[in-house]
């Protein structure tokens, strides 16, 4: 179990400022919200605080502005998106350090929300800067993460901060890291993994640390163009990484070294473009023009026969491009068969990824999984076994 600092719920916050970190780095369309589902996930707390009279200084970067004002990357209109949300006003600053910020937070009353502005645009966020990290912990009395998928940046208001104010773990971040946790150090076996995404040079690690771990991995999505492709078959124009010879070899002998079955599509989903009518095809009929893009339905069966006999599915990456209705048929068909899994045969089932939890929530299953993780890069690297800077910073040293 994880040791890391936790604000006890006994202790009288009233009137106190709370630097609250979270992760408002959701996509944004012409200054609207698409996906909020960040936001949604942090409302617990912030709701625990408001009742707790607390004055809440709330920071969070969006984007990756570099260091620069960029107008399109203000949060000023996730103020509004969050006042709807809780049902009361969000005061905004256009900045997140500085005295005027500091009285602010001084001056509104205890239950009141305060957003900073998008911490990314000083560049001393991203360095770690501790003048930077002082002067931010100026805004408040206690600092809490809620920002697990924030957890693998050495950023200053991750990493530093915890230096220089009373620093915690708030509770959905605990929630995350245990959740993640459970499946990579004590698992109800058999465990499955079932692989999308596009990249696997970003996967690698993840994938070679669950081989050592796991009875099954299934392969799907853009990710499994690069076996595929290896395997001799011709993916026409579908997307895949270049130059990854060695590390799918290196996939291939450890699964057989570890004894981990690995699991590929064995019919696809294709069509001429995203816009245009899927076709169904198995692997040695796919031509020069044809792009894969979605799993087809004798490779869904087998997965659900994998499903079936699972006791742990960890999911990260959709099966298609699921965006489309055409093509997420197999997301759909996964996401709705792990759901009746976990509901009916107490499956543990844990999903994480902007993309995989955007699917899910499409398909209506976003109750349906014991835990959907919407962090993206630091679901990785957890899971690959690296110590994450965020956490380090509040673990407990005995
Ligand atoms: C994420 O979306 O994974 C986090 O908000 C971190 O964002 P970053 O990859 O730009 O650091």
């Amino acid at each position: 179990m994880l040791k890391i600092r936790q604000l006890d719920d006994n202790q009288n916050i009233e009137g106190k400022r709370i630097l609250l970190r979270v992760d408002f780095n959701v996509p944004m369309n012409n200054g609207s919200i698409t996906e909020a589902s960040r936001i949604q996930k942090v409302l617990p707390t912030i709701k625990y605080l408001i009742n707790k009279k607390a004055k809440i200084i709330i920071i969070s970067h969006l984007g990756r502005p570099k260091g620069k004002m960029v107008p399109k990357l203000t949060l000023e209109p996730i103020a509004k998106n969050l006042s709807e949300h809780l049902n009361q006003k969000v005061f905004f600053l256009n900045k997140s350090i500085g005295k005027d910020v500091v009285e602010k937070s001084k001056t509104i009353s205890g239950g009141a929300v305060l957003l900073l502005e998008n911490l990314r645009f000083s560049e001393k966020e991203e360095s770690n800067s501790k003048h930077f990290a002082e002067e931010l912990a100026k805004n408040g009395d206690i600092y809490i993460n809620e920002a697990f998928s924030c957890s693998h940046r050495e950023h200053a208001s991750v990493s530093e901060i915890t230096k220089h104010i009373n620093s915690y773990a708030g509770k959905v971040m605990i929630k995350e890291i245990n959740a993640i946790k459970m499946l990579t150090d004590n698992p109800k076996k058999p465990v499955t993994c079932i692989v999308g995404g596009s990249k696997i040079s970003t996967k690698i690690g993840v994938l070679l640390n669950l081989i050592k771990k796991v009875e099954t991995i299934v392969i799907v999505g853009a990710m499994a163009n690069n076996f595929i492709k290896y395997n001799g078959n011709n993916i026409g124009g579908s997307v895949y990484e270049k130059n990854q010879e060695a590390l799918l070899k290196d996939i291939f002998e450890q699964c057989k070294t570890n004894n981990c079955k690995l699991i590929l599509p064995e019919d696809v989903i294709v069509a001429k473009n995203t816009r245009s009518k899927g076709q169904k095809k198995t692997l040695n009929k796919i031509d020069d023009t044809d792009l894969i893009l979605d799993i087809g339905e004798k490779t869904v069966e087998k997965i659900f026969k994998i499903i079936e006999k699972s006791k742990t599915i960890l999911w990260n990456g959709p099966a298609g491009y699921f965006e489309e209705n055409e093509f997420s048929s197999g997301s759909n068909n996964i996401a709705k068969k792990i759901t009746e899994n976990t509901k009916n045969k107490s499956l543990v089932s844990i999903a994480g990824g902007g993309d995989t939890a955007a699917a899910i929530n499409k398909f209506g299953c976003s109750d349906g999984f014991t835990y959907i993780s919407t962090a993206g890069g630091a679901f990785l690297e957890l899971l690959e076994g690296k110590i994450l800077p965020g956490i380090k910073a509040l673990e407990i040293n005995e």
